[in-house]
């Protein structure tokens, strides 16, 4: 079982996309992970588009009137489970300020959660910005992936990440494991593997090889509220998440030749 956070301090680098599709593919497995929206603007929550939107129904119960995360849970019919956010998650920072208790809260919290039900892969999806949220989410996980949208700005936002990584290892002890994943990939422009080669210089090894291409059908499956594995199980984009995850969870992936 895993815990990993989907971060990057830019925006529309494709967390959300990676969190819906991630999720989907492990319930393919006969898993039924549980997914924390941790972002304000709750995008992956609108995806899902939950009948009751309070904010004490959201990850805000969590932090502000201690609720566990179990009674937060809603179903999410065919994948598994999802803690909603609310746009009053915004106010965190403010009103809890920085301290280790709220940036273990988090932690502690899935600790809790799963020792009361079975271990379950968990996948969260940060905000794109360095907050307690996305501390706590980095404090809270095994691995931090992080997606680059195949683009400059999109590198910038990774080489933070990496700075902010490097600098929590002296206070959590370790160090953080993480990977990175190119999206958005387009083999029509050169500029995209431009990217990618400074991406491989800069964090080598951490690099995944899995791309995950541009594709329409990954753009347009949350408009019909699902994954591109209901939506276009035949699309590039279905197939690249599928390796994505064999990567990550060190399967072999389809189509591979025994040797
Ligand atoms: N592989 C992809 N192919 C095409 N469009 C994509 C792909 N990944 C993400 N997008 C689109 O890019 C935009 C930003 O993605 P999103 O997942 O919301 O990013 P973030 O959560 O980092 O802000 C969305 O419109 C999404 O549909
Ligand atoms: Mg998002």
């Amino acid at each position: 079982m895993s815990r990993i956070a989907v971060f990057n301090q830019k925006g529309g680098v494709g967390k959300t996309t990676t969190v819906l599709n991630l999720a989907a593919g492990l319930s393919r497995r006969n898993s039924r992970p549980l997914v924390i929206d941790m972002d304000p603007q709750g995008h992956l929550t609108q995806i899902l588009d939950p009948l009751n939107q309070s904010a004490g129904q959201s990850l805000f119960g969590f932090y502000q009137d201690n609720k566990p995360l179990t009674q937060l849970e809603i179903d999410w019919a065919g994948v598994g489970s999802l803690i909603p956010a609310h746009n009053v998650l915004i106010k965190v920072d403010a009103i809890f300020g920085k301290g280790p208790a709220v940036l273990n809260k988090l932690k502690l919290g899935l600790d809790a959660l799963e020792k009361e039900s079975s271990p379950r892969d968990t996948i969260i999806d940060c905000c794109p910005y360095l907050g307690v949220l996305s501390l706590g989410a980095i404090f809270a996980a095994d691995m931090v992936l992080i997606p680059i949208s195949s683009d400059y700005l999109s590198l910038l936002g990774a080489k933070k990440v990496e700075k902010t990584l490097k600098a929590l290892e002296p206070v959590v002890k370790k160090r953080i494991d993480r990977r990175y994943v190119m999206t958005c990939y387009d083999r029509r422009l050169k500029f995209t593997f431009d990217v990618h080669e400074q991406a491989r210089d800069l964090f080598g090894e951490e690099v995944l090889n899995t791309v995950i291409s541009k594709n329409v059908s990954v753009a347009k499956s949350p408009q019909f509220k699902t994954d591109v594995f209901q939506y276009s199980p035949n699309s590039s984009g279905a197939q690249d998440y599928e390796a994505l995850l064999c990567e990550l969870y060190g399967e072999k992936p389809p189509g591979a030749i025994e040797r």
